[in-house]
C-alpha cells in the first residue's frame, strides 16, 4: 500500500526538529499547515524546512502548547527524552518529559478535538516471555524510560475509550536513518561515526542483544497510516519482523564504511534489553503497514550518502529523506 496522503490539515509536530519528527514533518508539509513544538535540547532548526512555523519551547509549558496546538486537526507527538541511559540515570526528568507532558498534550487536544498519533516504544516489553513479540504479548520493562513509554500507550487507549478521542500508540522498535545524531542518539549512528572516523565500535556488553532495525522512512509511513485509520484506540508494533545481533550491526557497518576499525567491549548497559523482534502482523492487517528497507540497503544508504530510492521499487512513493542535516 502506498503512503496515503493527508491534505489541508492543520498539524502539530512535538519534537519535529529532532530525527523522526523531521522526517515527518517533511512528509506533511506540502500539503498541509504543520506547526512544530521543539525545545531543540536534541533537535536543529537545520531539519526543518521554512514553510513550517516554529514555536520553540518545552512541550511542559502548558502556555507554548496551547500556542502551538491551536486550532490543530492532527497531533504527531514524537519529542521525548529518548535515551534509555538517561532515564537510569535521571529517572525525574525522563518521567517529566516523557509521561507527564504527555498527559498535557492529551488533555490540550482534547480541548482541540484533534486526533493523536504518538510515539510508543519497544522498550515497554522489556524481557518478554516469547518472541517475537506481538501486541498481546505482556509488557515487562527494564528501564524508567520502558515504563513511561507503557504508561502513555496505554494513555492514548484510555484518552480513545474515556473521552472519544482519536489516538493511536505507535511502539516503534529500532528506529535509523539520516539526521540520527548525538551522543543519546541510536547504536547505527554511533557505530557509522566511529567506522568513519576509524575509532574502534564500541559494543556494550557480549554484543550477542538483538534488535529489530526499521528505516525512518517506514516509520513515517507507519505515522501517516495512523493518522488515517479507523482503528483507533489501538497500540501498534513498528519494526521489521527481523532482528540482528548488535555484533552482526558492528560487522555490516564496517563492511559497508570499509573501515578498518576494531572492535571493543564496553561494560553492559544498566536497563539494556536483551532481545527485541517484532512481530508486525497487526499492523500489517489493520493499517497495512509493511516495510521496505532492509537493514543492509539502509545501512547502505546511509554508509555512502546514495539516496534511498534507489533500494526500492521505482512505484513504491516513499516519504522524502533527503538529508538537510
Ligand atoms: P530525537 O531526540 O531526535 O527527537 C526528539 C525531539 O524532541 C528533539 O527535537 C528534541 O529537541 C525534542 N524535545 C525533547 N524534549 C523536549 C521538550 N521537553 N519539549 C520540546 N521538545 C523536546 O529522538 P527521535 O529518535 O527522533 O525520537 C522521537 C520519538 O520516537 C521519541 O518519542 C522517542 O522516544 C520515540 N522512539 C524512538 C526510537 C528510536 O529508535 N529512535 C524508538 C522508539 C521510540
Ligand atoms: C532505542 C531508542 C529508544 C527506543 C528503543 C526501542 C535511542 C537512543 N534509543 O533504545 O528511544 O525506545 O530503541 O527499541 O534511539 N550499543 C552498543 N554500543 C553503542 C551504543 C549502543 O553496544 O555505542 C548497544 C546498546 O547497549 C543496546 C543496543 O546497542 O544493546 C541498542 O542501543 P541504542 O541504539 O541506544 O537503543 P536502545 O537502548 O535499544
Amino acid at each position: 500500500m502506498n503512503s496515503p496522503t493527508i491534505r489541508d490539515q492543520t498539524i502539530l509536530v512535538t519534537g519535529g526538529a529532532g530525527f523522526i519528527g523531521s522526517h515527518i514533518t517533511d512528509a506533511l508539509v506540502p500539503h498541509n499547515d504543520v506547526r512544530v513544538l521543539d525545545d531543540f535540547s536534541t533537535g536543529h532548526r537545520r531539519n526543518l524546512p521554512d514553510e513550517v512555523r516554529t514555536i520553540e519551547g518545552d512541550i511542559g509549558d502548558p502556555i507554548a502548547l496551547q500556542e502551538a496546538a491551536r486550532g490543530v486537526d492532527i497531533i504527531f507527538h514524537q519529542a521525548a527524552l529518548v535515551s534509555v541511559t538517561q532515564s537510569v540515570d535521571d529517572p525525574r526528568t525522563s518521567n517529566r518529559t516523557n509521561l507527564d507532558s504527555t498527559v498535557l498534550i492529551l488533555e490540550q487536544a482534547r480541548q482541540e478535538d484533534a486526533r493523536v498519533v504518538l510515539a510508543s516504544s519497544a522498550a515497554i516489553y522489556g524481557h518478554p516471555n516469547e518472541l517475537p513479540v506481538s501486541e498481546r504479548t505482556p509488557p515487562d520493562p527494564t528501564s524508567p524510560y520502558g515504563i513511561q513509554k507503557l504508561a502513555i500507550d496505554q494513555y492514548a487507549r484510555l484518552y480513545d475509550e474515556l473521552y472519544d478521542l482519536p489516538a493511536v500508540a505507535l511502539r516503534y522498535f529500532n528506529v535509523y536513518g539520516p539526521r540520527q545524531q548525538g551522543p543519546y542518539s541510536g547504536v547505527i549512528s554511533t557505530f557509522l561515526e566511529q567506522a568513519q572516523e576509524g575509532d574502534p565500535l564500541t559494543i556494550d556488553g557480549d554484543g550477542e542483544q538483538t534488535r529489530d532495525f526499521v528505516h525512518v522512512s517506514d516509520v513515517v509511513r507507519a505515522n501517516l497510516l495512523a493518522a488515517t485509520t479507523d482503528r483507533t484506540g489501538e497500540a501498534y508494533n513498528i519494526g521489521t519482523g527481523e532482528s540482528a545481533t548488535i555484533l552482526e550491526l558492528a560487522e555490516i557497518i564496517r563492511e559497508v564504511t570499509d573501515s578498518n576499525s576494531t572492535i571493543v567491549h564496553e561494560p553492559p548497559r544498566a536497563g539494556d534489553v536483551r532481545h527485541s523482534q517484532a512481530d508486525i502482523s497487526k499492523a500489517s492487517k489493520q493499517l497495512g503497514f509493511e516495510p521496505r528497507i532492509s537493514l543492509e540497503a539502509g545501512i547502505q544508504s546511509l554508509g555512502t550518502a546514495e539516496p534511498i530510492e534507489s533500494a526500492v521499487d521505482d512505484e513504491v512513493e516513499l516519504p522524502s529523506i533527503d538529508s538537510r542535516g
